[in-house]
């Protein structure tokens, strides 16, 4: 039986707060947990499977152009070579997120540098290396001249969701106060811990894939167009995930080219893509140009607000990193001129990169508002108060639960934040600068559909299954949770099985949605299953008191009491409704930072940061407030080291593993300050939650650079601000 809740209006039902069990919110360490850190978790690349074939993808070592033949006969005269796969099927970019069609199949056509072309599968992993690294085959290169390669040189389209509004010129031209400045970000890199990575299986009947991806929901249709192989003859496995940060969002090149060799040679083969594949092929977070235009009145309240990005990706690629997705509604103006441009460049595909959109947005605004306010002369902290508008300036909607102005103060205080107009250059302690800086944390809210099957089983026990997946954000801990919460069960006596394609569909981990989407399909479902208790025992379902297994009404009656035996399992199908046409929603929060810096060498340090966030219900404290801290971690990174740097004569990626590509390791993370502000929001799922996993590194590298200013009077305006600009910005 299915239970189907379309949500239409805010849920004010507040269903998780009818159980007994008190374990939601509270901080529930991951029932998973011992089995990852034993190593007795199963990745993809681990699973066993008899007479398993290596293969190892082989990348264009040029930029543009024409594979034109691949020595396939000498190749196979290697040691250990069996096959080479250069199907035409084979996919040469990753999907975007949600795409559900296969991403481009052209192996002998090449747009990037790393772009795989052709899978050798060999006996072992070193045979299939040694051959991959020497396969013969020809090609013709375009002329680098003829490729654009530098942002600067691109052509550029307008991109979606541009705001114009009122006269932004005008108000530039007559405001009291005004600031007009350019920003440029450079590149980031997910590199997940664990690398891209699948196991394909085919029997002939059915092909059964063990992959590291973040939305088998959408990954088994865009694998069932890659192969042209329907959607019911494939079975997707990705129980654990080792991290995504959107770079599993979509079907990668590992997983077709696995699934074409299993299917051709009958035998199992395993696809594990090397560090630098997986800087080379799988999708970046792209570069940026950012102008921030603020013209305030004399109390420094916004009468303009003009925020412009130009953004790259590869040609024919739909995305564009959304740039100004919370700048159309974090604060007021109302001049308002928001426009994204996309050009054309020879990178690998662009795509969502944890916080797609707001990393590197909000940012750039927080550093413009950080300017603003040393214009206007106030305290920052009071700049943004007066500029939290009463409803989303752009759309003209009321918001959900708003917690801006509640992190901003309660933030401030908790770190000791000192009022009032600021200067640079107050503090030093020898060779080191010492300074503050705050910033505002946005990200939007979204839900997507979501299935899940909840079983309260004859034993008294639960079991929850959806092809939702942890990508360690702490999906099993979160719904072993609710439906302990709703069904009066300790976390031992549910099963949270997920990750597989033969469950109902999820919604895939990714946009922040997850816990929120599939939390509320668990949600109902429980909710419906406690509708059956209660009639099998004779009360109203708000009467159904249960705990440990048991109703609390002095019968003694248990669980299995009332299910004699017998299962009762129910869908729980959620669905996000016109909600979203009457609400804006998002999470919020505020970022505060101590950075010293070296007046000899620029070298910042942070040495502590505090975020206080606001995203709707808390539905476990630990997981949320570690998301919290990882975002808060890759703030200090996209601040101070993360960067792609590409060869500027052949286009190649420079730094293409974790020695070279910088991001913060122990001794550069102080001790981070989370504070959850928690008011549950109806408005946003049917658990009142929002969305946390990006909002962590909204806005917090902003707080880094306003602090390294007020430490040593350095402007900068790139991230990530290295040494070598610190020292040229700082004054002498
Ligand atoms: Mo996220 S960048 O949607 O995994």
């Amino acid at each position: 039986m299915t239970v189907h809740f379309k949500q239409d209006k805010p849920d004010t039902r507040n269903l998780l707060d009818r159980g007994s069990q008190d374990i939601i919110g509270k901080a529930l360490s991951r029932p998973e947990g011992l089995a990852k850190v034993t190593g007795t978790a199963p990745y993809a690349a681990e699973y066993h499977a008899e007479d398993t074939l290596t293969g190892v993808l082989v990348t264009a070592p040029f930029t543009k152009g024409t594979i034109t033949g691949i020595d396939k006969k000498q190749a196979l005269e290697m040691d250990g070579v069996v096959a080479v796969i250069d199907d035409m099927r084979m996919t040469v970019r990753p999907a975007q997120g949600g795409a559900g069609e296969s991403p481009e199949q052209q192996p002998s056509h090449i747009d990037y540098f790393g772009q795989p072309f052709a899978l050798v599968v060999a006996t072992s992993f070193e045979k299939a290396t040694h051959a991959a690294k020497h396969l013969p085959f020809s090609h013709e290169a375009d002329d680098v001249d003829d490729i654009p390669l530098d942002p600067e040189d691109m052509e550029t389209e307008e991109g979606d969701g541009n705001v114009r509004a009122g006269d932004l010129a005008h108000a530039m031209a007559t405001a009291p106060h005004t600031v007009d400045l350019t920003y440029v970000t450079h590149g980031h890199a997910s590199a997940a811990m664990e690398p891209h990575a699948a196991l394909a299986e085919w029997d002939g009947e059915r092909l059964i894939v063990h992959a590291s991806l973040q939305m088998p929901n959408f990954n088994i249709s865009e694998l069932s167009d890659a192969l042209d192989l329907p959607e019911d003859k494939i079975r997707i496995v990705s129980r654990y995930v080792g991290g995504g940060f959107g770079s599993k969002l979509g079907l990668s090149e590992e997983v077709t080219a696995a699934a074409l060799a299993a299917m051709e040679l009958k035998r199992p083969v395993r696809v594990v893509m090397s560090r630098q594949q997986v800087f080379q092929t799988i999708m970046r977070r792209s570069e940026s140009k950012q102008r921030v235009r603020l013209a305030a009145d004399g109390e420094g309240r916004l009468i303009g607000f003009g925020h412009e990005a130009r953004v790259s990706n590869l040609p024919d690629e739909e995305f564009a990193e959304p740039v100004l997705q919370s700048s159309v509604f974090l604060y007021g103006g109302e001049n308002r001129l928001m426009e994204l441009e996309v050009g054309r460049i020879h990178q690998m595909t662009a795509g969502s990169v944890r916080a797609p959109g707001e990393a590197i947005g909000m940012p750039v605004l927080e550093a413009a508002m950080d300017c603003l306010a040393e214009e206007v002369g106030i305290d920052p902290v009071e700049l943004r108060l007066r500029n939290i508008p009463e409803k989303d300036p752009s759309k003209g909607l009321p918001f959900t639960e708003h917690e801006l102005a509640d992190c901003l103060t309660k933030g401030a205080e908790a770190f000791g934040w000192e009022k009032g107009p600021r200067k640079p250059r107050q503090r030093r302690e020898g060779e080191w600068w010492i300074g503050t800086g705050m910033a505002s944390a946005a990200r939007v809210h979204n839900v997507s559909e979501a299935k899940a099957r909840v079983t309260l089983n004859g034993d008294g026990t639960a079991r929850v299954q959806s092809d939702m997946t942890d990508i360690g954000t702490g999906t099993y801990a979160i719904l072993t949770q609710i439906a302990g919460e709703m069904l009066g069960l300790a976390p031992e006596n549910v099963l949270v099985e997920l990750g597989d394609t033969d469950f109902p569909r999820g919604p895939g981990s990714g946009g922040s949605w997850g816990a929120a989407s599939i939390g509320s399909a668990v949600v109902i479902a429980c909710q419906s299953i406690r509708e059956q208790l209660a009639d099998r025992a004779g009360i109203g379902e708000d009467q159904l008191d249960l705990r440990d297994g048991s109703l609390r009404d002095g019968s003694n009656r248990t669980l299995q009491d009332l299910l004699d035996g017998e299962p009762l399992s129910i869908e729980g199908h959620y669905e996000p409704g016109d909600i979203s046409d009457d609400y804006t929603a998002s999470s919020f929060g505020a970022f505060f930072a101590q950075v010293r810096v070296n007046r000899h060498t620029g070298e910042t340090r942070v040495e502590r940061m505090l975020g206080a966030f606001g995203f709707g219900r808390v539905l476990n404290a630990q997981t949320a407030r570690s998301q919290c801290i990882g975002g808060m971690v890759w703030c200090i990174g996209s601040a101070l080291t993360e960067s792609l740097l590409f060869d500027p004569v052949d286009g190649h990626l420079a730094n293409c593993d974790l020695a070279e590509y910088h991001v913060p390791v122990h001794r550069d993370v102080p001790d981070l300050e989370v504070m959850m502000l928690e008011r549950n929001d109806p408005a946003a799922s049917a658990v009142q939650a929002k969305g946390v996993g990006e909002l962590g590194m909204c806005g917090g590298a902003g707080a880094i650079a306003n602090a390294i200013y007020n430490a040593c009077g350095a402007r900068m305006f790139e991230f990530p601000m290295t040494p070598d600009k610190v020292l040229e910005a700082m004054p002498d």
